[in-house]
């Protein structure tokens, strides 16, 4: 599938409709969604025939666009109930298979070499502080060959040094900064859009 054809695709999606901050609930937006899934699949290998567990999957973006660039297996996870339902409904409407598992990440126990690749927007940590790590200290637990985040581009000093000398990942490297824009969807935002600089990261376990 070409990129343009992803995006335009992942662009029908349903999105939050009751987002909760205290989860940190941003949708990534499909021009990333799928720049970042089509780089795993054509520069890296790590999305077709694997088996990729999308964390925090919220409404499925990322977990979708690996199943459309036909991911072996895709297992989406997220604590929110709502947010799984629209997953739902937005893979069925795509006609592509994703398992939604519910759960706090945090709990999450996964035994064995499963997952091939984990694909994540995780929470940046504004809400609860550290939630970011936490997110990536799983991922690379869980992931076999390769782990893709987004993590703002202030923190990227600090993401390095963490995932490289106290999770043990064994590369981790900036693939590109993005414009992650952000639109007025809660009531404290002030802005129409707000644009945040984030990187978007390539980890291997
Ligand atoms: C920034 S949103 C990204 C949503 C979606 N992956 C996307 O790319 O559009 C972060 C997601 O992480 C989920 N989340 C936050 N804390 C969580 C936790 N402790 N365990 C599991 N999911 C969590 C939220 O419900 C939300 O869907």
């Amino acid at each position: 599938m070409k990129l343009k054809q992803l995006e335009s695709l992942l662009g029908n999606l349903d999105q939050f409709t009751e987002p909760k901050i205290d989860l940190e609930q941003y949708p990534t937006r499909p021009h990333i969604a799928s720049r970042m899934i089509y780089t795993a699949a054509n520069t890296f290998g790590d999305i077709t025939s694997k088996v990729v567990a999308d964390f925090g999957c919220g409404c499925g973006t990322l977990g979708i666009a690996s199943a459309l660039l036909d991911a072996e297996n895709v297992i989406g996870i997220d604590v929110d109930s709502l947010s799984l339902e629209t997953a739902l409904s937005n893979a069925e409407d795509l006609e592509v298979n994703i398992d939604l598992v519910q759960c706090d990440i945090h709990h999450l126990e996964w035994r064995g070499p499963v997952v091939n690749t984990v694909v994540m927007n995780p929470p940046f940590g504004t809400r609860k502080k550290g939630s970011d790590l936490d997110f990536l200290l799983k991922a690379l637990k869980v992931a076999s060959d390769a782990v893709y985040s987004l993590h703002k581009s202030s923190t990227r000093d600090h993401i390095k040094r963490v995932a490289l000398r106290d999770f043990n990942a064994t590369s981790a490297e900036v693939l590109c900064e993005l414009r992650f824009d952000v639109p007025q969807m809660y009531k404290f935002h002030k802005k129409k859009e707000v644009d945040i600089a984030v990187d978007l990261w390539r980890f291997t376990p």
